[in-house]
């Protein structure tokens, strides 16, 4: 195992060494999963706390079963219903929550770099479960694991990333994940989804679905993240439906066995055809989901053994 991380911040400061820890510490407990006896001892003892400052279904599901299977005492705050409503600072309920000995803080938070800046302030491992626009770590190594399982190899593969790139924390990570392990990254959508200076990070860009999508081994589709956009970013959904939802037509310009993928929560008939959505010979969205909880376990175990082993060296007090 070489990930040797406090926290889990981001994709950018992992290895692809440390990615494939991760995936093949994933790998094992999927067949836990699958087992008659979900659990395991890895987080005995330990107390996970989920902070969701923004809605979530799967992330936040999936970090509570994993802390569970794990043998962690695992509580939800409720942010709605918190002292933040009452103008307490982000901090200073990170402060009073960190005074309760947690191990784990998963935290989910609109403000890109919300969650580094709380992680300098605690003294224990921090998760990011997606902050702003900016990073969205488990995502990209779920994504990346159901890629591996699918493909038998995470290495030289053409994955199109099409929609809403500009404002997705999962598209930035992707990207990020995708180019340590040397694929090659196509960008699709429209122009005013693109984010600035894009063609620094190494992908090729296209605004036309066809041509993009041309010999594709994955397809990976984005929700437009309405929440996150100020302005009209788009005519109108049945017009970007017309010219960038996936349905079987454009698809048939990928590889004839492209998977689609999709991190959810999906609009059916906006960003995807639903009953492409539901092919269980092209779609692979139930797929990431059971990823989705086999990788935040793993992510949870690498933290702890690195908690433990920086507190009996005094390193971590
Ligand atoms: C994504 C997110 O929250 O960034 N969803 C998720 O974690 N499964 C993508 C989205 O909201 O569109």
């Amino acid at each position: 195992m070489t990930f040797r991380g406090k926290h889990l911040l981001g994709i950018e400061p992992l290895s692809s060494d440390d990615i494939r820890s991760v995936l093949d510490l994933s790998d094992q407990y999927v067949d836990l999963n699958r087992g008659p006896v979900k659990h395991s001892e890895a987080l005995t003892g330990l107390t996970q706390i989920n902070m969701f400052f923004e809605a979530s279904t799967r992330t936040q599901a999936s970090f509570e079963l994993a802390g569970k299977r794990l043998g962690a005492d695992v509580m939800n705050m409720s942010m709605q219903a918190s002292s933040i409503k009452k103008g307490e600072t982000l901090i200073d309920t990170a402060l009073s929550l960190n005074a309760m000995h947690p191990d784990l803080l998963v935290v989910r938070h609109p403000h890109s770099g919300a969650v580094n800046l709380l992680a300098e302030k605690v003294n224990c491992a921090v998760l990011n479960a997606g902050d702003g626009r900016h990073e969205h770590p488990t995502q990209a190594l779920l994504d990346a694991l159901t890629i591996r399982r699918a493909k038998g190899r995470l290495q030289r593969l053409t994955v199109a990333i099409c929609g809403d790139i500009a404002h997705s924390r999962v598209a930035r990570s992707n990207i990020l994940l995708l180019g340590k392990m040397e694929n090659r990254i196509r960008l699709i959508g429209p122009p005013t989804l693109m984010p600035a200076q894009i063609d620094q990070f190494g992908v090729e860009v296209f605004d036309d679905m066809a041509k993009g999508l041309e010999g594709a081994d994955v397809v990976m589709m984005l929700r437009l993240q309405k929440e996150r956009m100020d302005g009209a970013f788009i005519p109108s959904e049945r017009e970007y439906y017309h010219r960038f939802g996936l349905d079987a037509e454009k698809l048939a310009h990928a590889k004839p066995d492209a998977i689609v993928m999709h991190p959810g929560p999906m609009n059916r008939g906006v960003e995807i055809d639903g009953v492409l959505a539901d092919d269980i010979n092209r779609s692979v969205i139930q797929e990431q989901v059971e990823m989705g909880v086999a990788v935040r376990m793993a992510a949870m175990d690498l933290l702890a053994r690195n908690l433990r082993a920086a507190k009996a060296e005094g390193v971590w007090a």
